[in-house]
C-alpha cells in the first residue's frame, strides 16, 4: 500500500526529475518504477443479477430509459477469478473494481458479512495474482432502499453512506492500494451537454414509475435522474464523498482516498470564456473537494471545444466512436494536465478509453494517449497509474450492450473472455513499463 508521505513523496521526485524511471529502449518513454497498469470494471456492469440493486429496478420499469436489463451481464460475480486471470495475463499490474453496496447491505442496516468475505477474497485474489487492488466504494448502482428514500437526495445519505464506506474499509481496508469513494458523481451534469431533451423526459418518467409503484414520493439514482434533481444530487454526493472520506480514514488513516471525476480536455476556440464557465460548471465543486483528498481520479474519454455558442461538432474528418463523438487521442493528457493545475493533488487515471466495435482503432488510441501522458508526466504532473475502461465489454447503463469498451469480448451465452488485439498492445506497453 502507498500512504500519502509516498504520494507526495512520488509527485516532487516527478515534479524535479524530467527523466523518468530507467532508461528506455531506443525510441520509447518510460514511466516510473511502480506505476500503475490497469483495466478498470464496475459491480453492475460486469457481476450480473444484482437484484437488489435501484438500477435494476429501473431497468424492469415500463417505461424505462434502459435499451435492456443487465440481467447475467459478464456474470462476473460468480467468475471473478477469470477476470483476474485475464488481467495477469495481459500483463497488467492493477485492478480496479467496485463493491457492490446493494449486495453489502441489501436492507438497511442489515450488513452482509458473506457479501465482505466476496469482496475480500477478490482483493486477496488480486494479491496472489501481482495485481494491485484499487477499489471503487460506489459506482453508479446502489440499493433499492437507498434509492427509494431518495438516494443523494435525502438528508440522510452522507451518514449512511460513511457507515457503508466504514464496514467495506474493516473489510478490506488493510490490503488494498487505494480507495475511490465515488465514481463519477459529475456524470448527470456532464450529460447535460450531450443528451438530448426526450432522453431526460423518459429518465424522469423512469424514476417516477418507479416511484409510485414502490408508494414512495421520490426515487434518485446516481446516474438516472430528473433534470431538477440535479442540484440536490450533487449537494447529497459531496457530503457523502467527505464522510466515506473521514469513515474511511478514521479506519484505515494511511488509505489514500480520493473521487474520480469525468471530465472532458476542454478547449477554447477562439476565447476562453465559455470554455472557464464551463469547467466550472462541470467539475468546480468536485476539483475544490479534491483538494483535500490524496489523489484524484480522472476519467476521459473525449475533448469537449467549446466556442462562443457552445460545444462544437467534431471536425470533418474525424473518426468517430459508436456514439458520434471524435476519437481523440491527446484528450487524456490535456484532462490530467487541468485536473493536476486545479487541484494540486496527484493523477490517478482511473478510466480512459473508447466505445467502438473497430478495436483497430482502440489499439491505435492507447499509445498516442499514453505518449502525451507520459509528455505531460516529463514536463512535472504526477499521475500515479492508468486503469483503462474496460477489462471487458460489459453493460454500458442506460446504452445496454451494444457499446463494446472491452479489452477482451464476452461470449453472452458461455462467458468466455476473448483478448482483442488492443489488450495485446496494452499489455506490451504495461509489461515494458514504457511506451
Ligand atoms: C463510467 C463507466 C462507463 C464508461 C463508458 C464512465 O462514465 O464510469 O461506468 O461504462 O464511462 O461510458
Amino acid at each position: 500500500m502507498i500512504d500519502r508521505r509516498q504520494l507526495l513523496a512520488a509527485s516532487a521526485a516527478l515534479a524535479a526529475t524530467p527523466a523518468l524511471g530507467a532508461a528506455p529502449k531506443p525510441g520509447r518513454a518510460a514511466f516510473p518504477k511502480g506505476f500503475l497498469w490497469g483495466a478498470a470494471t464496475a459491480p453492475h456492469q460486469i457481476e450480473g443479477n444484482n437484484t437488489t440493486s435501484d438500477l435494476w429496478y429501473l431497468e424492469h420499469q415500463q417505461p424505462t430509459i434502459f435499451a435492456e436489463p443487465s440481467g447475467d451481464a459478464a456474470n462476473s460475480f460468480l467468475l471473478w477469478e477469470r477476470d483476474l486471470d485475464l488481467a495477469r495475463a495481459i500483463g497488467l499490474n492493477t485492478y480496479r473494481f467496485g463493491v457492490e453496496w446493494a449486495r453489502i447491505e441489501p436492507v438497511k442496516g442489515a450488513f452482509s458479512q458473506a457479501m465482505l468475505d466476496h469482496y475480500r477474497a477478490m482483493v486477496d485474489g488480486c494479491l496472489a495474482r501481482g495485481l494491485t487492488p484499487v477499489v471503487t466504494y460506489s459506482h453508479f448502482s446502489a440499493p433499492l432502499w437507498f434509492s427509494a428514500q431518495g438516494g443523494w437526495t435525502s438528508p440522510e445519505s452522507a451518514d449512511l453512506f460513511g457507515r457503508f464506506a466504514e464496514r467495506v474499509t474493516r473489510a478490506i481496508g488493510d490490503r488494498i492500494h487505494a480507495a475511490i469513494t465515488l465514481n463519477e458523481p459529475n456524470i448527470l451534469i456532464l450529460l447535460k451537454s450531450l443528451l438530448p431533451p426526450p432522453v431526460w423526459d423518459i429518465q424522469r418518467l423512469t424514476t417516477e414509475t418507479a416511484a409510485r409503484r414502490l408508494g414512495v414520493p421520490r426515487f434518485v439514482c446516481g446516474n438516472v435522474a430528473a433534470l431538477s434533481d440535479l442540484p440536490e444530487l450533487q449537494r447529497g454526493m459531496l457530503a457523502g464523498h467527505r464522510a466515506a472520506r473521514a469513515a474511511i480514514k478514521a479506519v484505515a488513516p494511511r488509505l489514500p482516498v480520493g473521487v474520480s471525476l469525468a471530465m472532458f480536455d476542454d478547449q477554447a476556440a477562439g476565447d476562453v470564456a465559455v470554455r472557464d464557465r464551463m469547467r466550472g460548471e462541470l467539475y468546480g465543486d468536485w476539483l475544490a473537494a479534491a483538494r483535500s483528498d490524496d489523489f484524484i481520479g480522472v476519467q476521459n474519454y473525449e475533448r469537449a471545444v467549446w466556442g462562443s455558442e457552445g460545444r462544437l461538432p467534431p471536425p470533418p474528418g474525424a473518426t468517430l466512436n459508436w456514439s458520434g463523438a471524435e476519437v481523440y487521442a491527446p484528450s487524456l493528457a490535456g484532462a490530467v494536465r487541468y485536473a493536476h493545475a486545479a487541484t494540486g493533488v496527484p493523477v490517478l487515471v482511473s478510466e480512459h478509453g473508447v466505445g467502438t466495435p473497430d478495436d483497430s482503432v482502440r489499439a491505435t488510441f492507447i499509445p498516442a494517449a499514453l505518449r502525451d501522458l507520459r509528455q505531460a508526466m516529463a514536463e512535472g504532473v504526477p499521475v500515479l497509474g492508468y486503469c483503462h475502461w474496460s477489462l471487458i465489454d460489459n453493460f454500458e447503463w442506460i446504452s445496454g450492450f451494444k457499446p463494446k469498451f472491452g479489452l477482451a469480448s464476452v461470449d453472452r451465452q458461455t462467458f468466455v473472455r476473448t483478448p482483442k488485439p488492443s489488450a495485446a498492445v496494452l499489455g506490451r506497453i504495461a509489461r515494458a513499463n514504457a511506451v
